[in-house]
């Protein structure tokens, strides 16, 4: 394998600690090991990581919801993208990409969603540039989303076409 291959895998238990300390660093929306932890036994299968060298560099986290289509009046399963990030020397060499990828196909795979949506800040071009350049589209804005008051995007993207 090449030094420098970027590996994107499963989260296990013993990288709890290096995702924590990115999303605390990466991103204001931080929670308590449990929730991290929560989600991985519930969809461990939506939970990645990108390893370079054996640094964690970047992950993705995701859960499985039922509710109302973004696109119908059908109750659907979605797969809901609730955090991602990757570390800032790291960015912008298509691993955010890769992690989005890589989420969407195992929720699709392994728990059959329909359709993907997240919420994001309507101040991150980064974030929303990647999504749209993905197939996301914005649906709605949700006002006050954020603890500081900025609006969300909730972007989705049907999993079928
Ligand atoms: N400005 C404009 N567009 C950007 C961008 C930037 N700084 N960073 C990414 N994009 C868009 C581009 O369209 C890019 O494609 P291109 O490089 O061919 O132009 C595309 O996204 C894919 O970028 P990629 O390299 O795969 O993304 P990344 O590894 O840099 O990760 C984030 C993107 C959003 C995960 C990363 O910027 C990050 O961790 N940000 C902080 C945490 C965060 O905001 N998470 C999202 C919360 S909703």
């Amino acid at each position: 394998m090449n030094a420098d291959e970027v590996v994107i895998r499963e989260f296990e238990r013993k990288d709890l600690d290096d995702v924590i300390a990115i999303n605390r660093s990466c991103l204001p929306e931080n929670y308590p090991p449990y929730f991290f932890l929560e989600n991985y036994r519930n969809y461990p299968k939506a939970f990645l990581v990108a390893e370079k060298n054996g640094e964690i560099v970047g992950y993705i986290m995701c859960r499985v919801e039922y509710g109302f289509s973004h696109f119908s009046r059908k109750l659907v399963k979605r797969g809901h993208i609730i955090s991602i990030a990757v570390i800032p020397r790291e960015r912008r060499k298509g691993i955010g990409g890769k992690l989005m990828i890589k989420a969407m196909e195992a929720m699709k795979n392994h728990y059959s969603v329909s359709e993907y949506f997240l919420e994001v800040r309507v101040s991150n071009f980064p974030a929303i540039n990647l999504y749209k350049k993905l197939g996301f589209q914005i649906v709605r804005v949700i006002p006050n989303y954020y603890l500081d008051g900025e609006n969300a995007y909730l972007m989705a993207k049907k999993a079928i076409n």
